[in-house]
C-alpha cells in the first residue's frame, strides 16, 4: 500500500517563534480533524528543526524533513548541513532536488544521486523532486527531462533502497506561480513516472512508491488533484505557511 503523504515545504520563511506557532496550530487542527489517516511531513528551515521536533514527539504520522542536505558525509564544507545531522535531530525525510536547488544552486542529477545515497545511508526517506520548465513542456521535451531526472539520480539504486524514496512531481512553471497543472496533466505525468519505474524495477515496486504532486496546491484544488489514481499526496509550498489552509489540504487527501 502506498503511503499518503502531504508535506509542507516552508522554504526560507518563518522566524523561530512563528514556526513554533505554526506547528502548534497544525497539531491542534490535525488532531481534531485528521487523526492519523495521512502522513504529514513538515520541512521547516534547518535551524528550527531541533526545537520543533519535540512538539510532534509521540505523533506517529507527523514527521520532520530537511529541505536539503549535503552530498558529503562531513568535513570542511562551510554552510552545509549533513544527512547525519538531520537524522540526529529527528528528521525521517529530506527533500532532494527541489527545482529551486537545481536552478539557483546548479544542482545536477549526478550531484543529487549522491545526496540520495547519503540520505538513504542515514535512514531518511528522500523526497526526490522532478519537474520540467514551461519551455521544456512547450518543446515537447517534458518526458525526456523527467526520465533523465529519474534515471540519473535514482536508477543506480537497488530495488530495496528505491522502495524508501518518495517522488514529487513538481512542474517548475507551477511552483509559486498560482498556475497549477490540471489534474489530467498531473495524472498523466504521475502515470508516466510509475511506468518508467515499472519498466526498470517491475510493477510491484512501481505500485508501492508514493508520488506526490507539487506546484500551487491550494485547499480549493487539492481534492481534484488527490483524487487522481497515481497521485499519492502533495508537496506544498506557499499554502503550507498557514495552518488552516495546510490542514484543509491534508484533509483533501483523506
Ligand atoms: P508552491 O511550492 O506550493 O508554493 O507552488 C511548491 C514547492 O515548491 O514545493
Amino acid at each position: 500500500m502506498r503511503k499518503k503523504i502531504v508535506a509542507g515545504n516552508w522554504k526560507m520563511n518563518k522566524t523561530f517563534d512563528e514556526g513554533v506557532q505554526l506547528v502548534k496550530e497544525i497539531i491542534e487542527l490535525y488532531t481534531l480533524e485528521v487523526k492519523n489517516q495521512v502522513y504529514v511531513v513538515l520541512a521547516p528551515p534547518f535551524i528550527h528543526l531541533y526545537k520543533l521536533q519535540p512538539l510532534i514527539f509521540g505523533m506517529p504520522m507527523l514527521e520532520m524533513a530537511g529541505q536539503n542536505c549535503s552530498n558529503m558525509p562531513n568535513g570542511a564544507y562551510t554552510g552545509e548541513i549533513s544527512a547525519s545531522m538531520l537524522k540526529s535531530v529527528g528528521c525521517d525525510y529530506v527533500i532532494i532536488g527541489h527545482s529551486e536547488r537545481r536552478l539557483y544552486f546548479n544542482e545536477t542529477n549526478d550531484w543529487l544521486a549522491k545526496k540520495i545515497d547519503i540520505a538513504l545511508a542515514n535512514l531518511m526517506q528522500p523526497i526526490y523532486c522532478v519537474g520540467e520548465t514551461l519551455e521544456e513542456r512547450n518543446n515537447g521535451k517534458l518526458y525526456q527531462i523527467i526520465e533523465a531526472q529519474l534515471s540519473e539520480a535514482l536508477f543506480h539504486l537497488p530495488e530495496e533502497q528505491l522502495r524508501h524514496v518518495v517522488i514529487a512531481y513538481e512542474p517548475v512553471w507551477a511552483i509559486g506561480t498560482g498556475l497549477t497543472a490540471t489534474s489530467a496533466q498531473a495524472q498523466e505525468m504521475h502515470a508516466f513516472i510509475r511506468k518508467i519505474i515499472a519498466d526498470k524495477y517491475g510493477n510491484d515496486l512501481a505500485e508501492n512508491i508514493s508520488i506526490l504532486y507539487g506546484g500551487s496546491v491550494k485547499p480549493d484544488n487539492a481534492r481534484e488533484l488527490f483524487e487522481q489514481p497515481d497521485i499519492d499526496g502533495g508537496l506544498i509550498g506557499g499554502a503550507a505557511l498557514q495552518a488552516r489552509g495546510f490542514v484543509d489540504i491534508v484533509k483533501a487527501m483523506k
